[in-house]
């Protein structure tokens, strides 16, 4: 049998460090350290980002190792996010993977960010999707519909046009008084709340993209009437305006994707990213195994935000697939798909 290889992966594309060991396509660690200093700014401020990775990055991987319960020479190649994200935190992810691979003679794989979200579907339990399937992609920079048809022949049906649905859940949040980042805490509102209760204009864009622009107008305008003819209507309605937010993302989400499925035929489908953490998409998605006969795909949670297990399943697949990175190669911000 042929040795299962053991990698060691950093995720560093935005605001979390994370540093995950796997064996084949086994989680052995898989270590985040959340940097908490955005909350109190309402968003994601990327010089702070960076220095916290600074900070995060050594303890982050002596947790792993420990938690694996490996040393350095059991690993036998590092993988790392090369993009998209913000330029000085892929710069410390980037630059700690190639130093600690070079120091330790070994490959380093550079990963694509998104990829790597729905190569998480790849890691145990699984099982995996048979291929082809089909991806919804939907996280706080993207949102996307992804056909593939193999680990490395990945194919986007559509996209946002504007907006990334966990950017829209975020912009909405703030909008209704809630803290960075918002989808989180939208998710748990709307589980108590009635999404039939308002009803927002959701944009029409044909075809498979998609656009939340125009909703963020929707319920700003919404908002400022009601406030202004009852001062206290966000705080007595805040469940139901959550679930009506939240019910028209995942309206123009489920919408695209099921004319997805019928475009293509194909009913493997799963969700990646932030934003399949939502339990309401998660539910949505699981209904149509039901109804419609689709095979499901909804990833534990611990897969679903960023984490570094995902990139070290995507650089395991790259590496099998004969592929590796040499030590001049730049994390790139906008890496292309
Ligand atoms: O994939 P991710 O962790 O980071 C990026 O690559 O962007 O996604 C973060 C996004 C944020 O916008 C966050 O609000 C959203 O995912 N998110 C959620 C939930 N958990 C995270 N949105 C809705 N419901 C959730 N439960
Ligand atoms: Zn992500």
């Amino acid at each position: 049998m042929q040795k299962k290889l053991t990698v060691l992966a950093f995720e560093s594309s935005c605001d979390d460090t994370g540093v995950a060991v796997i064996r084949g396509n086994e989680v052995l660690s898989n270590v985040i350290a959340n940097q908490e200093v955005h909350a109190k700014f309402g968003g994601v401020v990327p010089e702070m980002a960076s220095r916290a990775h600074m900070q995060h990055v050594i303890p982050a991987l002596d947790a792993a190792m420990t938690e694996a319960d490996v040393s350095a020479a059991d690993i036998d190649l590092v993988a790392y996010t090369q993009g998209p994200g913000l330029n000085g935190s892929l710069l410390v992810g980037a630059t700690f993977a190639k130093t600690w691979a070079w120091q330790h003679q070994l490959p380093s794989i550079p990963v694509h960010h998104m990829h790597a979200h729905i190569l998480a579907h790849f890691l145990a339990p699984g099982p995996p999707p048979e291929l082809p399937f089909l991806c919804l992609t939907v996280s706080g920079g993207h949102t996307q519909i992804v056909r593939v048809n193999a680990p490395n022949d990945l194919q986007i049906l559509g996209a946002t046009r504007d907006d990334a649905a966990g950017e829209a859940f975020d912009k909405l949040a703030k909008l209704m008084g809630l803290p960075y980042p918002g989808g989180p805490l939208i998710d748990r509102l709307a589980a108590v709340g009635n999404g039939d209760a308002f009803r927002f204009a959701r944009p029409k864009v044909e075809g498979l993209d998609m656009s939340f622009s125009g909703l963020k107008t929707s319920v700003l305008q919404f908002l400022t009437r009601q406030m202004k003819a009852n001062p206290t209507f966000l705080a007595e309605q805040q469940a139901d305006v959550a679930a009506s937010v939240q019910s028209a993302i995942l309206g123009v989400l489920m919408e695209k994707l099921t004319l997805a499925v019928e475009q293509t035929g194909i009913r493997e489908v799963a969700i990646a990213g932030g934003v399949s953490a939502n339990k309401g998409l998660r539910a949505a998605l699981a209904a149509r195994a039901e109804t419609d006969g689709w095979t499901t795909h909804i990833p534990p949670m611990s897969h679903c935000t960023d984490n570094a297990a995902m990139i070290a399943m995507a650089g395991l697949l790259t590496f099998e697939s004969g592929s590796q990175g040499t030590l001049d190669i730049a994390p790139d911000p906008r890496l292309p798909f």
